[in-house]
């Protein structure tokens, strides 16, 4: 028997109506903040991926109290702090959960020891233990500041950190370990999702944030105690943009993606493909626990190369791979530049898209931080076998590249889509895409 893997083939048009997945920033976050605090915290709409469930599980191992109630529906009973896991805390894939955890334990005067799988044990911690280490953290760890690693926190002093990189997760790192300790300034260059700031507010902590040119200083005192709350997640555009595109590239398609977050700084994509010429209507938009959310409607559309302002980034890190699929079906050149960060995400995704799009037929150009795609007016060969190196979102991409190519797509390792969007298979089938499996899915 061969490993598993999934076909995606051309089946005419995609049409309906689906939820995205919870978002997988903000579930993370839930658990977090819902362990730190005191009393309960329950969650609605929780993404229930690997990922989030490694994280739901590590808050247990910090002496939480974590209970499913439902599908969607957690429960966290918070003990205002972390105590010492007494394991080992394996974080799987998830770059988010294993960052964000380091800095909240930094704050606490424990010893605790992460890992993940093999991608994860080769992604950089350094742009986390840089600043932690600055406020007094210590650890030991493999090499090149990867995991597995062993940090010792507690009795933080305060830092005005200036961020190196843009990367939410970093910053989120340093504000959670300045929480538990005596307080941070986090300055951004350039702005980044700010759903840690906005949780923080929601359980009850003061923090101030001052727009500063295109980025953000942002000051939170110390020692200041969470409170439970009930948090409802919104559905990710992050998952939401496979659907999307995907209408957006089959002939004759319309989907609906219900209850999308539309934080702005999470919509650059939706923001590029408009000026593709994408028809996309947002329509329904309400507030639902302290963010935007709408739903969103895709039809197939002739779509432009275009320039992507390298500004941008930032709010669309993770759908340069799909944003790749609707440039090789647009007329002309998209460019893709400023997007290094890109390299250092599940796997090398730069690298993996020009890869993934040539074995289709695709005309690419790759840059150390960059990638230009010329798309072929409507039409691609497709045909490829995609090496996806484990990573979710670059199986995913290809599969909707798949759905309107003239020969098949297949993608190897699929079972890694469920650490961020364990329905992907049978939503896209519900809209009529047609997507075999073959060969021996792991148990
Ligand atoms: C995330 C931030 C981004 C993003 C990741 C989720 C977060 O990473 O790629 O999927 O939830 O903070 P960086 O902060 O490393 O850019």
């Amino acid at each position: 028997m061969t490993a598993w893997r999934l076909t995606a083939r051309r089946a005419g048009s995609l049409k309906g109506t689906v939820r995205a997945p919870g978002d997988k920033s903000i579930s993370h976050r839930a658990l977090i903040l819902g362990a730190l605090a005191q009393g309960v915290t329950e969650v609605e709409g929780l993404l229930e991926g690997d990922d989030v469930r490694r994280t739901a599980a590590a808050m247990q191992s910090f002496g939480a109290g974590v209970q499913r109630l439902g599908e969607g529906h957690w429960r966290v009973e918070g003990r205002g702090g972390f105590a010492e896991p007494g394991d080992v805390v394996d974080c799987g894939n998830a770059g988010t959960g294993v960052r964000l955890i380091m800095g909240a334990a930094a704050g606490f005067d424990i010893a605790s020891t992460f890992t993940g799988d093999g991608s994860l044990r080769s992604r950089p911690m350094n742009r986390v233990l840089k600043p932690l280490g600055e406020m007094g953290a210590s650890w030991i760890c493999r090499s090149g500041g990867r995991l597995p690693l062993t940090l010792k926190g507690g009795n933080l002093k305060p830092i005005a950190y200036r961020l190196p990189e843009p990367s939410a997760q970093v910053k989120s790192a340093v504000l959670l370990a300045g929480l538990n300790g005596q307080g941070c300034e986090v300055i951004e260059p350039e702005a980044t999702r700010d759903h840690t700031e906005r949780m923080l507010r929601g359980f009850g902590a003061e923090i101030e944030v001052r727009e500063e040119g295109s980025g953000r200083r942002i000051v939170l005192a110390g020692g200041q105690a969470l409170k439970g709350i009930r948090v409802h997640v919104p559905g990710d555009p992050s998952s939401a943009a496979f659907p999307i595109v995907a209408a957006l590239i089959t002939a004759g398609s319309a989907v609906t993606v219900e209850g999308m977050l539309l934080n702005p700084a999470r919509i650059g994509l939706l923001d590029t493909l408009g000026e593709m010429g994408a028809d996309l209507s947002v329509t329904n938009v309400r507030d639902e626990g302290g963010e935007t959310v709408g739903d969103v409607t895709a039809r197939h559309s002739e779509l432009e190369g275009v320039e992507v302002p390298p500004e941008r980034a930032p709010s669309m890190i993770d759908e340069y791979p799909i944003l790749a699929v609707a440039a090789a079906f647009a007329t002309g050149r998209t460019v893709m530049r400023g997007i290094g960060e890109m390299r250092v995400k599940e796997s090398d995704r730069i690298a993996l898209m020009a890869a993934g799009l040539a074995s289709c037929g695709v005309e690419v150009e790759e840059e150390p931080e960059g990638l230009i795609v010329t798309g072929g007016g409507g039409k691609v060969r497709g045909g490829g076998r995609v090496t996806t190196h484990g990573d979710h979102r670059i199986a995913m991409s290809h599969l909707v590249l798949g759905m309107a190519t003239e020969e098949p797509v297949t993608v190897d390792e699929p079972g890694m889509i469920a650490t961020s969007f364990p329905g992907f298979v049978a939503l896209m089938r519900g809209l009529g895409a047609e997507i075999a499996e073959d060969g021996l899915q792991p148990a």
